[in-house]
């Protein structure tokens, strides 16, 4: 069978991305079996640099197509920050329970009009012979407290649109139906059929 690494080293994000291409004609792999691999630096200043960046360096090591997400959370109030410093938004080494403490702190007394935020996730596709990038977004609120104990990172304290739930009070199910890395897979689907289809 053909195969296709995930190229992040992020637990979370490989499991909904598993989920979420379940069905393609290709074995998914992990960099977990590729032991020893340094990791990609993010230091371009866009999702879609650091994504690209992340899955030509992954097929370059090793040899396979790859598949490489970015993400951030841009925030209206904060002018579209952290945007791509979504990750160490509170600090270096912050935990994700530091980052959104930061970002309700930053927030506070903002009145409900003004907290719209959204998620965008940048996927890039990268194999012999080609190069795709999709991006997917969700729109949203940040709430005033954090809710909810599914997901990861930012999930307990954004609310997409349509729903009065946070992503933490969601199944799995239901977020990746909704989030931008959902939306994204989505677009990226097709791609990855043809390609893996005719190669
Ligand atoms: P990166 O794409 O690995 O740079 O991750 C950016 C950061 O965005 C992560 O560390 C998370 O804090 C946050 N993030 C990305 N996707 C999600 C999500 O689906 N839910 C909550 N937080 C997320």
């Amino acid at each position: 069978m053909k195969q296709l690494v995930l190229a992040t080293n992020n637990k979370h994000k490989v499991e909904e991305l598993k989920v979420m291409l379940e069905g393609l004609p290709v074995e998914i792999l992990t960099l977990d079996a590729f032991p020893g691999l340094s990791p990609v630096e993010e230091d371009v200043d866009t999702l879609e640099g650091n994504a690209l960046k992340k899955a030509r360096e992954i097929h370059r090591v090793t040899k396979l197509p790859a598949l490489a997400d970015d993400s951030g959370l841009e925030v209206g109030y904060l002018n579209g920050a952290p945007g791509v410093h979504t990750s160490r938004f509170a600090g270096e080494n912050a935990s994700y329970e530091d980052n959104w403490k930061k970002l309700l702190h930053d927030m506070l007394g903002v009145p409900a009009r003004r907290r719209n935020a959204r998620f965008r996730c940048a996927l890039a596709f990268v194999a012999p012979g080609t190069e795709q990038i999709v991006e997917g977004i969700c729109a949203g609120r940040i709430v005033e407290s954090s809710r909810g104990r599914n997901g990861f990172g930012y999930d307990p304290v954004f609310q997409p649109n349509g729903h009065s739930v946070t992503f933490a009070e969601m199944s799995d199910d239901l977020k990746n139906s909704l989030s931008h890395r959902g939306h994204a897979t989505e677009s990226m689907k097709p791609i990855l059929h043809h390609y893996f289809s005719r190669s």
